[in-house]
């Protein structure tokens, strides 16, 4: 059985792993509207795999028999001031939810959950990569800066990024 604090904090990381499908998705829309496909590709299979990790978070606490309790999910920004600023405000995001992770690990070590803390050592890593990957395209697109050939090919790269198939697809 999970108990109650941990069971808590594992429910609101749900709400927070589907905020970020819902912002990389609204980030994707803003992207294809200014005609950079690759880059919404690229970002709507980042949305895509945000919803695997509520996935995990789901499935786990079934497992562990504990009650999934869904909050509503705050509305996303719709537009941003360039796909610079757009890649910035992930990368914040993405540190944001590593912080997350950490506390999660730390309530599940108070609470001397050490099923949770193996189960969360997944998500420690996958913390690590994400913030590798996003912060390799923010730094590409402060090479790119204000060259529009150079930011299409760049768009052309991002549109290479292996596709995730939605879960709704693969039935
Ligand atoms: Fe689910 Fe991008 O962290």
């Amino acid at each position: 059985m999970m108990k109650p604090q941990v069971e808590k904090a594992f429910n609101e990381q749900i709400n927070k792993e589907t905020y970020s499908a819902y912002l990389y998705f609204s980030m994707s829309a803003w992207l294809g509207s200014i005609n950079l496909p690759g880059f919404a590709h690229w970002m709507y299979t980042q949305g895509l795999e945000e919803l695997t990790h509520v996935q995990k978070f789901y499935d786990y606490i079934q497992q562990r028999g504990g009650t999934i309790r869904l909050e509503a999910i705050a509305a996303p920004p719709a537009a941003w001031d360039s796909p610079l600023a757009l890649f910035e405000k992930t990368l914040a995001h993405e540190v944001a939810v590593t912080e997350s992770i950490n506390q999660l690990v730390k309530v599940a070590r108070e609470n001397m959950d050490h099923a949770s803390e193996i189960f969360l050592q997944w998500f420690v890593s996958e913390q690590v990569e994400e913030e590798e990957s996003v912060g390799q395209v923010l730094s590409r697109l402060k090479m790119v800066g204000d060259n529009p050939p150079a930011l299409m090919m760049m768009d052309a790269e991002m549109g290479k990024r292996p596709a995730l198939i939605a879960s709704s697809e693969e039935v």
